[in-house]
């Protein structure tokens, strides 16, 4: 629900301020060098930590940083964006104002409730539930009880004084009230009742913030909207919902991903997802792959748990992820990938890699799974590297690595008259790396998953190799796992290098900054770095003009 100009902007910043019920996907759009500040207020403090708040922003605005104040839902509305926009224009910050889906409509319209109806409600009231406690509220009680739609924020702990206040100034106490709680995250929870009841029903469901409460006739018209609703978000992208997790709980989850690993990877083995195109019952389905239905079922609810799959009243069927993703021969496949990560997270390796350390050389040879991984890593990449690039058009260029023929298809279609050579040293019997250039020299070098086919030695041999086939002002483009600085990297990064290591002997990991010692005195400036998908970065640096 994030806009995209929201999107663009955060990208683009040095310094992230951020608050309460940010999700991490939003911080995730941040290039890695950002600077990330939580500045959440706990409960009761919240004037103090306002005046730091203010502060932070012009301090660090005056170090010439670009910084983002980031916050859920609309800024201006009851985000306390209003007074942080003033301190900034009295400090002569200069500032944009972006505006964000605001939770009082997001939250109604995700439980099916459409606040303005052409039957049923002409206007909306937007309201803090932190008033209805106040001996002197600032609201006019008798007015809102005459508004149609009204939708409370901050109004759990409220409710029912918020409901008793409106019977009081003559609302019908049968007027539907609904609280949804946690809009568009994974425990969404729906509660609906009356004015009359749901104080009682908060309270026995034990909602908690943050909820918005919406009270009116629109209310009622949820069931209608729902069934057809709740059928167009069967297929989410279960990423794109998020819980955020308890410190202690992501320790378990860590801990048990090796489980959904070996669930993900027997599934993909016995080419359970090609089957759940459409929806199958767990009988049929066990008797065909000769499996125990029970534990096919428990195999099934577990997938189903990890968002994959769902359980329908004639079986269980691919969720969208597992279609797109899982199913052998679509377009975006990663089972290769997949199966190739599962299969090298086994105990017995690790075992053996602590006690007789890395192997020797490099070993590739004949392992057509492991090859097919790379290329589909790659492919998954390929059309989000060639989006971000900025090319003249003019070549020739080398194409050199996995996934190099998705993409020439990438790049053909953007830029159709370029002259391309793509190719894979890595594939053996492999090309010297010395030569693998043909003596030719090309303005652009894209090189597509290095890391996973060389020793480390063997990456400074690449480049120098790279840098000598390009032209003056040409461009390098670098695509794999490097780790970003500045921050972690991302777990699946981190632990997949070392699978890499420990069953291949490939270099395990790179970062920027060790890409930017060799870049340099190899005469390339402006080097960037920028995360596409799968913890991969595109790295780009141009060749200086003498
Ligand atoms: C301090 S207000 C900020 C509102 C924010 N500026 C906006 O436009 O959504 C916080 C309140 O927003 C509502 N809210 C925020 N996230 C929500 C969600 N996921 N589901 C339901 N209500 C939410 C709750 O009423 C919460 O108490």
């Amino acid at each position: 629900l994030l806009t995209l100009k929201a999107a663009e902007l955060l990208r683009q910043a040095d310094v992230i301020v951020y608050d309460r019920l940010i999700q991490e996907e939003v911080l995730a759009l941040a290039k890695p060098s950002a600077e990330r500040l939580y500045m959440g207020k706990p409960l009761g403090k919240h004037d103090s930590r306002q005046k730091e708040i203010h502060e932070l922003l012009v301090r660090k605005a005056l170090e010439g940083r670009t910084v983002v104040r980031l916050k859920g839902g609309d800024p201006f509305l009851f985000g306390r964006g209003g007074e942080e926009a003033e301190y900034l224009a009295e400090h002569n910050i200069p500032f944009d104002v972006i505006p964000g889906v605001s939770s009082a409509l997001a939250a109604p319209l995700s439980a099916g409730i459409a606040v303005t109806h052409r039957d049923a409600s002409s206007a909306v009231a937007i309201v803090t539930g932190h008033e209805a406690r106040k001996n002197e509220s600032l609201l006019d009680w008798g007015a809102l009880a005459r508004i149609e739609t009204l939708v409370f924020l901050m109004g759990v702990a409220n409710a029912g004084i918020i409901a008793r206040k409106l019977i009081a100034h003559g609302r019908n106490p049968d007027t539907p009230a609904a609280m949804i709680q946690g809009a568009y995250w994974i425990h969404e929870k729906v509660v609906t009742g009356t004015l009359a009841t749901i104080e009682e029903l908060v309270e026995k469901t034990e909602a908690k913030p943050p909820a918005t409460l919406v009270i009116g006739k629109v209310v009622a018209a949820r069931e209608k909207l729902l069934k057809a609703e709740w059928e167009l978000r069967r297929r989410p992208d279960a990423g794109a919902v998020h819980d955020p997790a308890p410190l202690p709980d992501q320790l378990l989850r860590l801990a048990t991903a090796g489980m959904g690993s070996q669930v993900l990877y027997y599934a993909l083995t016995i080419g359970l997802f090609d089957r759940l195109e459409r929806a199958q019952p767990v009988p049929s389905l066990a008797q065909e792959l000769g499996l125990n239905g029970l534990a096919l079922e428990d195999i099934l609810e577990s997938l189903a748990a990890l968002g994959l799959v769902e359980r329908t009243e004639s079986g269980y069927r691919n969720l969208e992820l597992a279609s797109t993703y899982l199913v052998t021969g679509s377009t975006g496949s990663l089972t290769p990938l997949l199966l190739h990560l599962a299969a090298q997270s086994s105990r017995e390796s690790l075992g053996r890699y602590a006690l007789e350390g890395p192997m020797p050389g490099l070993s590739l040879e004949g392992d057509e799974h492991y090859f097919a991984a790379c290329e589909s890593l790659a492919r998954l990449a390929a059309p989000a590297v060639t989006s971000r690039l900025e090319l003249d058009g003019s070549g020739p260029a080398l194409l050199a690595g996995w996934g190099c023929e998705e993409y020439r298809a990438e790049f053909l279609r953007r830029w159709p008259q370029l002259d391309i050579t793509a190719l894979n040293p890595f594939l053996p019997p492999g090309k010297d790396l010395g030569e693998f250039c043909n003596g030719r020299s090309y303005s652009v070098i894209l090189l597509s998953c290095p890391l996973a086919s060389c020793r480390r030695g063997q990456v400074d041999q690449l480049l120098r190799t790279t840098a000598n086939a390009l032209r003056r002002s040409g461009l390098l483009i670098l695509h794999d796992a490097f780790l970003p600085g500045g921050t972690l990297p991302p777990p699946e990064v981190a632990l997949s290098g070392l699978g890499r290591r420990i069953q291949r002997g490939t270099c395990r990991t790179w970062s920027v900054e060790r890409l930017r010692d060799a870049l340099e005195p190899l005469g390339f400036g402006e080097i960037r770095a920028e995360p596409v998908t799968a913890g991969m970065l595109l790295v780009t640096a141009g060749k200086s003009e003498r």
